[in-house]
């Protein structure tokens, strides 16, 4: 019976093309990313310079990227649990987009997590817990670099300096902050849980004339080797 046959043939090639179809789909690198996954223990998906506007791509991100590169791709918000998925991920980079504050739950189920370069930041970003959630790093419990870089001048700076968002970084142990504000503002309770605090810097706009010993208080827990100042020229 040949027709049987020929179906059968039929059938046969039909699911081999679904298959290989979703084998292929999960394997595809994103577009418009560029992707690395040669080397053995590196998988770099890098989507930056090319306007991508909202996530989650067309193509999802392959399961078992470790470095991610989203700056400069014209994105406005990072939607609540954009990356659980990527549980292997290492290295996240947002920064030179639209984004004005994050959400909550942007970074949740990121645990081995060790760098998140958010720099640079929006210009009319402000410093504070409406734009960094006190949630916001709470699952990132083996960050161990954090990028802010600098802000513009008239940003408005939190009491406390983002303490209560930053109190779960127990691992954390550099930290590129805004310019510490003209003023009074010494460093939040939340500093108390850094204890793997080790390089303190600080990016900043104009001259760092106003400190005060009690600033830094809060960090005699912390075993801070480095603290640095980098003023940079900047003209709004
Ligand atoms: C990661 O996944 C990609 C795409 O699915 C695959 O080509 C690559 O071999 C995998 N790399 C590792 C290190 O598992
Ligand atoms: C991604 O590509 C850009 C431009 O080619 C490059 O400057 C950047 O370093 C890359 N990112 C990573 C994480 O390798
Ligand atoms: C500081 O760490 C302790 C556990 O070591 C935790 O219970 C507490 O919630 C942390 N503080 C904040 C503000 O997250």
């Amino acid at each position: 019976m040949p027709g049987k046959g020929y179906f059968l043939l039929y059938l046969w090639c039909l699911m081999n093309v679904i298959v290989s179809c979703g084998g292929f789909k999960a394997q595809r690198c994103p577009v418009p990313c560029h992707c690395d996954f040669k080397s053995l223990s590196q998988g770099i998906v890098n989507c930056s310079y090319s306007p991508i506007r909202a996530l989650p791509l067309d193509i999802p991100i392959p399961l078992n990227t470790t470095v991610l590169d989203l700056r400069y791709t014209s994105l406005s918000e990072i939607p609540p649990n954009a990356f659980s998925q990527l549980e292997g991920l290492k290295a996240l980079y947002v920064g030179g987009n639209s984004i004005k504050h994050f959400h909550k739950d942007s970074f949740a189920g990121l645990w081995n997590l060790e760098l998140l370069d958010l720099s640079p930041l929006h210009w009319d970003m402000n410093f504070d817990y409406e734009a960094f959630p006190t949630n916001l790093f709470r699952d990132l419990i083996s960050l161990e670099v954090l990028m802010f870089g600098r802000m513009s001048s008239s940003a408005h700076i939190q009491q406390g300096y983002l303490d209560q968002t930053l109190a779960p970084l127990h691992q954390l142990q550099q930290v590129t902050f805004p310019s510490l504000p003209d003023g009074d503002t010494p460093f939040g309770r939340g500093y108390n849980n850094l204890t793997s605090l080790k390089t303190v810097v600080f990016h900043g706009v104009g001259s760092v004339t106003n400190i005060r010993k009690h600033t830094f208080a809060i960090l005699k827990n912390c075993p801070i080797e480095r603290l640095a100042f980098l003023v940079v020229d900047w003209t709004p």
